[in-house]
C-alpha cells in the first residue's frame, strides 16, 4: 500500500483527490485547518474503502503549519509517495484593493508551502528512485491577473525547472493547471461567477481523473481539459493588451466576501479545534 498526502484536502479539487486515491487504495494523509472537516473527511474515506487516513491540521500560511507537513514528509518510518500541494485560495479585489498582508499571506501558501513540501517530500523519494508530486496551479497561470495568476505562473515554472532537475531519478513532478472548477474556491474569496458562461465550468472529479493520467504520462505541465488547451493555444496568439483586459475581468466579480478576511471563508483556525500540526488517525 502507498501513502498519499493531500493539502486543502477539506473541500473542491483536494478533497475530489482524497476520493480518487482512496478508491485507488492509497493511504492518506489529509492537511487542511479545519480538525473538524479532517476529521469527517478521513472517517468516511476509511469506511468507504478501507484505507488507513490519517489527519494532519495545519495552516499552510504559517511557518508553524509548514514545518509540520514538511516533518510528516521527511520521516523515514512513514513514508510519502505521492504528494499533491493543492491548498490554495483566491483573493477578492484587484491590485491596490487587496492588503499587501493578504498578497504575501496568498505568496506563502501558493509559493513558499509549495517549494517547501515539494523538497521535503522529492529528498526522500529521489533516494528510493520514486515518487510523484502534483503541485495544483491554475490556467491563471499563463495569463495577467494579479499576485494569483502570478503565484501560480510561479508554481508552473518551478515544477517545470524541478522535474528537468530530477529527470532520471524516478521522481515525477507535474503543475495542474485547470480552468474554472465548481468548488468552494470563489464564494470562499467573495468572487462573483454570474459572468462566468457554463461551459467554461469543470468538474472536479473529472479534473483529477484527467491529472491522474496525465501523471502517468508523465507529463510535467496539465491542462486538463480540451476546452482549456484550446482557449490557452488561442491566448498565447492574442496580444498582450487585449488578454490582460479580457482576462482581469473574467471571473472576478468581486461579490460580497462570505466570512473572515482574505479568502479564508470559514472561521479562524485557533477557533476550529485541534493543535497546530495535531495527528489524528483514524480510531482515536
Ligand atoms: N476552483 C477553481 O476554479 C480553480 C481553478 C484553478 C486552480 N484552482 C486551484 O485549486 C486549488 C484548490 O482550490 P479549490 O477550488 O478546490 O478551492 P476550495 O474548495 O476553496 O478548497 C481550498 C482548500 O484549501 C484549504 N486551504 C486554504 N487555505 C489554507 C491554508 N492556509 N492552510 C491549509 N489549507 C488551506 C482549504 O481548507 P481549510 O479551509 O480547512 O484550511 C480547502 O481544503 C487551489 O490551489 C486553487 O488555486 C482552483
Amino acid at each position: 500500500m502507498t501513502t498519499a498526502l493531500v493539502t486543502g484536502a477539506t473541500s473542491g479539487i483536494g478533497a475530489a483527490f482524497a476520493r480518487r486515491l482512496a478508491r485507488d487504495r492509497h493511504d492518506l494523509v489529509l492537511v487542511a485547518r479545519d480538525a473538524g472537516e479532517l476529521r469527517r473527511q478521513a472517517a468516511e474515506l476509511h469506511d468507504r474503502h478501507g484505507v488507513e487516513a490519517a489527519v494532519l491540521r495545519a495552516d499552510l500560511a504559517s511557518d508553524e503549519g509548514i514545518a509540520a507537513v514538511e516533518a510528516r514528509l521527511s520521516d523515514p518510518r512513514r513514508p510519502v509517495d505521492l504528494l499533491i500541494n493543492n491548498a490554495g485560495f483566491g483573493q477578492k479585489g484587484a491590485y491596490l484593493e487587496v492588503p499587501v498582508a493578504d498578497e504575501l499571506r496568498m505568496l506563502t501558501v501558493h509559493c513558499e508551502a509549495v517549494l517547501r513540501l515539494t523538497t521535503a517530500a522529492a529528498e526522500p523519494m529521489r533516494q528510493r528512485g520514486r515518487g510523484g508530486v502534483v503541485n495544483v496551479a491554475s490556467v491563471a497561470a499563463f495569463l495577467p491577473r494579479g499576485t494569483y495568476g502570478a503565484s501560480k505562473a510561479w508554481v508552473v515554472r518551478f515544477t517545470e525547472g524541478a522535474a528537468h532537475d530530477l529527470a532520471g531519478s524516478g521522481v515525477r513532478l507535474m503543475a495542474l493547471c485547470p480552468g474554472f472548477v465548481r468548488t468552494e474556491f470563489h464564494e470562499r474569496a467573495g468572487l462573483g461567477t454570474d459572468n462566468i458562461p457554463g461551459w467554461m465550468w469543470l468538474d472536479a472529479d473529472r479534473v483529477v481523473d484527467a491529472a491522474l493520467r496525465d501523471l502517468a504520462r508523465r507529463r510535467t505541465v496539465s491542462v486538463p481539459d480540451p476546452r482549456y488547451k484550446v482557449l490557452m493555444a488561442a491566448a498565447r496568439l492574442a496580444p498582450r493588451g487585449a488578454l490582460g483586459a479580457i482576462s482581469s475581468r473574467a471571473g472576478r466579480r468581486f461579490g460580497p466576501r462570505h466570512g473572515a478576511a482574505g479568502g479564508h471563508g470559514r472561521q479562524p483556525a485557533a477557533e476550529r479545534g485541534g493543535a497546530l500540526g495535531e495527528t489524528i488517525r483514524q480510531g482515536d
